[in-house]
């Protein structure tokens, strides 16, 4: 929605004048290439969207959180006091709890308000739409709670990304990595992430694809289970560093594994499926970095390669995808004008994300559109994507 329609609507939930509204936003990501490994300590290579949360906030005179959602009739009601006992009990909300908790333990003072959420990146799509909510939350929260204590430097985004993450963790129970909290909060319009996961140092590397572009496709498949094999894999990835740990003393962290080093000591993994997360694992840190120095040299037709190599790691060896996104990304691959295709995000479901050219682009959603709905009953949806800034408040 536009932002004067969220206000109108904001008006009519909550009363009064748009005098005193303020407005937050924050986007989703999609990540080119360095997938499940943010919490192993890897790069990574997200770039935010221009798909978004957008949060129209007025703040109160008491403790009374109010929050409601444009497309959902459902309006929570909490104290900043009983937050946290909400816990697991409520439909819709909880991102949004969870992170006001967090910023209230690191210090910040958190402001009684009325809010109202207007989201454009789907859910469950993995495209991050839960760090879009996270990120503009805790900015918001951080805003208010600055003006109240009477400080005047802006908000530490780095800062809001990891208090999300520390959100997920405690309040929503996935053990997630830093990778969308981070691309959310410090997106750049045009430009990637290239994300050094184990220190947070970063740079900005612009996105040039020459006559291609970023097209999404969306399987529709809501990744339900998403969130306990998310941890089992979180798990295996543990016990693969804790044998690796006996023949490399010095790791603290799967990605300072090299190919060469995993080759040499992969049998010290005597579980034959832990050894193949690990495999995935050390590959795709590798992949990454390779697949920046393609990008930075104009060498698109590398980096494509490399992102149907990650695609297939993700499928044979972290079995993260599934027939949908299989499909998609298999058929993708033999359409001319299509560069690479892999799945994006968490996996089970969610999107692809692949380089096409822009003139193949018509091509690639008439015959991918196609055999989708023929083979799966029900549509894809495509995006072209946009890349973004980070969140901000619009003033
Ligand atoms: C989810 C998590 C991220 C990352 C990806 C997989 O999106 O939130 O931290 O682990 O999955 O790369």
């Amino acid at each position: 929605m536009e932002i004067i329609d969220i206000k109108k609507q904001f008006i009519e939930t909550f009363g009064g004048s748009d005098e005193e509204l303020r407005v937050f936003t924050s986007p989703g990501r999609v990540n080119l290439i360095g997938e499940h490994i943010d919490y192993c300590g890897g790069h990574v290579f997200p770039a935010a969207l221009t798909m978004k949360t957008t949060i129209v906030a007025r703040k109160r005179n008491d403790n009374i959180i109010r929050l409601k959602a444009t497309d959902l009739d459902i309006l929570v009601e909490t104290t900043t006091q009983d937050m946290a006992s909400l816990k697991g009990k409520l439909k819709w909300g909880d991102y949004q709890l969870g992170v006001a908790i967090e910023l209230m333990k690191a210090g910040y003072d958190i402001v009684g308000c009325d809010l109202l959420y207007d989201d454009t990146t789907p859910h469950g799509g993995g495209l991050s739409s839960s760090a879009a909510i996270e990120v503009s939350t805790a900015l918001m929260f951080a805003t208010f709670s600055n003006e109240k204590k009477g400080i005047d430097s802006s908000v530490d985004m780095i800062e809001m990304a990891k208090l999300s993450q520390l959100a997920e963790h405690n309040f929503i129970e996935v053990n997630c990595g830093i990778m969308d909290q981070f691309a959310s909060a410090m997106g750049k319009k045009d430009h990637a992430i290239f994300l050094n996961c184990s220190n947070l140092d970063f740079e900005h590397i612009p996105l040039e694809l020459g006559d291609a572009c970023l097209v999404l496709t969306n399987t529709n498949k809501k990744h339900s289970l998403g969130a306990s094999k998310y941890n089992e894999r979180r798990m295996e990835c543990e016990e693969g560093l804790n044998a690796l740990k006996t023949v490399l003393p010095g790791i603290n962290e799967l990605a300072e594994v090299s190919v060469e080093d995993f080759e040499a000591h992969k049998d010290v993994i005597t579980n034959e499926i832990t050894r193949k997360r690990i495999k995935h694992v050390v590959y795709e840190c590798d992949r990454v970095l390779r697949s920046v120095s393609a990008l930075k040299s104009g060498d698109i037709a590398t980096f494509g390669q490399l992102m149907n190599q990650s695609h297939d790691s993700l499928r044979y060896d972290y079995e993260v995808t599934c027939d949908e996104l299989d499909l998609l990304a298999d058929e993708a691959r033999k359409l001319s004008g299509v560069i690479g295709s892999r799945m994006t995000g968490a996996g089970f479901g969610g999107c692809t994300v692949s380089i096409v050219k822009k003139d193949a682009v018509p091509e690639f959603k008439e015959k991918l559109g196609k055999i989708y709905l023929e083979t799966f009953g029900h549509p894809c949806d495509f995006y072209i994507s946009e890349i973004g800034d980070g969140g901000r408040e619009i003033k």
